[in-house]
């Protein structure tokens, strides 16, 4: 049942009002969180009103170029973003890079290059790759930029004034590489490639480093309680279950202080703590404010900031679902309304790494597979609980079988000239398919309805949990359900100059363009370019793709069909085409080998 609308306006307004209060305590921020936790589980969760929708990628590192797993995090928020707008949302989607810290710092040096000449050339090979591959972002943030100056030095006087930063110092583990502090128990022993022996950190197997330095601690530890009762209070706040649990386990161990600064003699590379000019802030606390830098903080930027969803990889969940909710709550900001994590791709069932010359370019594969290839292959093979090995075999194998073969050959058949001269959206005629069974339709071909019309909810489903690879396979299986329909029918066996015959083909047609017409919508999220091909060839007009418009085989209920007797759109050829088997897992060996030379 529905919660009545003014009630839902009521608790919206009482979200609103106690989101904007002024921040007193970390006690006060809790009760504020958890009313505002009651009040949305009480007006069914999302305020109705409210079709604001804000979603990010991390920030990436620009002390290397990006690689498929980069891409990954992009395609994903990309994909949602494309879907809350085909929903109606008003969304917004931030991504960018991340170029303060040591690390840069070390490959700046490296490259013999000055800081900010290193990383723009590095952010506009991330951005490059991301127009290439149709990443819609409408914001492209780089903390090298004075608007995030801004935000984070006020954000720090924030926490500074209310009490939670103090100076103290600090003595253990810090990975240069991970740019993260680790405990004793973090740590392990190894040997590096010379044969040293070394310590590193158990979850990345970075090299860490001893280090003791005055630096500026953040009361991480006092906002333990409550970041428990945020995720209690909102079980769906960490997606998917598995790394719920997680955060909720790293929460029952101790919580230590955080260092946030590092002395600016190590650190030159950064923005300096407000006040002294001796430290630099820590990247963390600097990189994770980018994303109230895009939502305009410190000025207006409740709209956007109320309505946050972050995509992370499980590697960085640490800072996202427990660093950067203590930060908030100590800043008196809402927290994000979802942090959805994702796992990794593997070559060979290991990490891709420059050493072992196994890192995938996704520009490169892009340029063979296609940009909607590439996407497609990402989304369907890339499942956010576990890690995904990747094969240039693989997605050769399931680009060629999905979206070559039986969806382009699906459009095929139902466009054929032989078989629809007229280049129409043919007529339905129900005394073949009726409502029920009794005329040519047999029972298989009522399942397929039920399934296709079912096909939207499923799929909305799945991208609201981030499941893309859900979506897909259920997508996939009906088209291989409806490419049957015509099978068994097979259209190019009746006798046309039958009018009965006739008009049976012409109804086959139709429920395959309908078909078509569903998946083609639903796909728009993954494969923006394949959907508006097959969109516009069904002479779908933009305006009626979006999701409220589905409407699937109105014709069987009765019911008038927009499309029906429609000239088709032009034929600007195949939909995806077949790629050649060009073994190019042995080729990229091949390369990889010439280049260790
Ligand atoms: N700069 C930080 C993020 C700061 S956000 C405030 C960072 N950058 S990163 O470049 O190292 O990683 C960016 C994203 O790429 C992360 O979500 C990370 O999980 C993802 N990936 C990096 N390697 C990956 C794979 N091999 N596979 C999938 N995604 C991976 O962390």
């Amino acid at each position: 049942m529905r919660t009545p609308f003014l009630l839902v306006t009521r608790s919206c307004k009482a979200i609103h009002r106690l989101q904007q209060s002024a921040f007193v305590s970390p006690v006060s921020a809790l009760y504020r969180h958890q009313t505002i936790s009651v009040l949305r589980n009480s007006s069914t969760v999302s305020c109705e009103d409210d079709r604001s929708y804000y979603i990010t990628t991390p920030i990436f590192y620009v002390n290397a170029s990006p690689h498929l797993g980069h891409l990954y995090s992009a395609v994903i928020a990309d994909c949602l973003h494309r879907y809350k707008l085909l929903q109606g949302f008003n969304s917004k989607f931030a991504t960018g890079t991340d170029e303060h810290g040591l690390k840069i710092q070390q490959a700046a040096e490296a490259a013999g290059k000055d800081p900010l000449t290193f990383c723009t050339d590095v952010s506009e090979r991330f951005k490059h790759l991301f127009n290439s591959c149709n990443i819609s972002y409408t914001d492209y943030i780089r903390t090298t930029e004075q608007r995030h100056h801004q935000a984070v030095k006020h954000f720090w006087s924030v926490l500074w004034n209310k009490g939670l930063i103090y100076k103290g110092s600090y003595e253990g583990w810090y990975s240069t590489q991970d740019e993260s502090f680790l405990t004793a128990l973090q740590v392990g022993d190894a040997v590096d490639s010379s044969g040293n022996e070394i310590k590193v950190s158990l979850e990345s197997g970075h090299k860490v480093e001893w280090m003791k330095e005055e630096n500026y601690m953040f009361r991480l530890s006092a906002f333990r309680s409550q970041l428990l009762d945020w995720l209690k209070g909102n079980p769906r706040a960490i997606q998917p279950e598995l790394f719920y649990q997680v955060v909720l386990k790293w929460l029952q161990e101790d919580l230590p202080d955080l260092s946030v600064s590092r002395q600016r003699s190590r650190l030159q590379w950064g923005i300096p703590v407000p006040g002294d000019a001796e430290q630099t802030i820590y990247v963390w606390l600097d990189a994770l404010v980018n994303y109230l830098t895009v939502a305009g903080y410190p000025d207006k930027h409740n709209q956007l900031w109320n309505v946050a969803h972050h995509i992370v990889g499980k590697d960085i969940l640490k800072f996202h679902a427990v660093y950067w909710p203590a930060f908030l709550l100590g800043a008196g900001l809402p927290l994000p309304q979802t942090i959805y994590v994702h796992s990794h791709w593997t070559v060979g069932g290991k990490k891709m790494s420059k050493s072992l010359g196994n890192v995938v370019d996704p520009l490169e594969r892009s340029k063979q597979f296609t940009t909607d290839g590439m996407r497609y292959f990402l989304l369907r093979q890339g499942v956010p609980d576990s890690d995904s090995d990747y094969t240039d075999d693989k997605a050769f194998k399931l680009l060629n079988a999905e979206l070559a073969d039986s969806l382009g050959g699906l459009l095929n058949r139902c466009t054929a000239p032989a078989l629809n001269p007229a280049q129409v959206y043919t007529a339905f005629c129900p005394q073949s398919f009726p409502s029920e069974q009794g005329g040519r339709a047999v029972g298989e071909d009522y399942h397929m309805l039920e399934a296709v019309k079912n096909l939207p909810a499923v799929v909305e489903q799945h991208y609201e949990s981030m499941h893309v690879y859900k979506a897909l396979e259920a997508i996939s299986a009906c088209v291989r359900q409806t490419n049957g329909f015509v099978q068994r029918h097979a259209p190019w066996k009746l006798e046309r100059s039958d009018i009965t015959d006739q008009r049976w083909l012409d109804t086959i047609i139709h429920v395959s363009l309908e078909c078509l017409r569903i998946y083609g919508t639903l796909l728009q999220p993954v494969v923006p370019e394949i959907s508006d091909k097959l969109l516009s060839r069904l002479g779908v007009q933009p305006d009626e793709r979006g999701l409220a418009d589905v409407n699937f085989l109105p014709k069987i209920r009765g019911m008038d069909c927009p499309f029906e007797g429609r000239v088709l759109g032009s034929d600007t050829g195949v939909l995806f085409t077949r790629l050649e088997n060009l073994d190019i897992d042995k080729q990229n060996r091949k390369k990889t080998k010439k280049a260790k030379k």
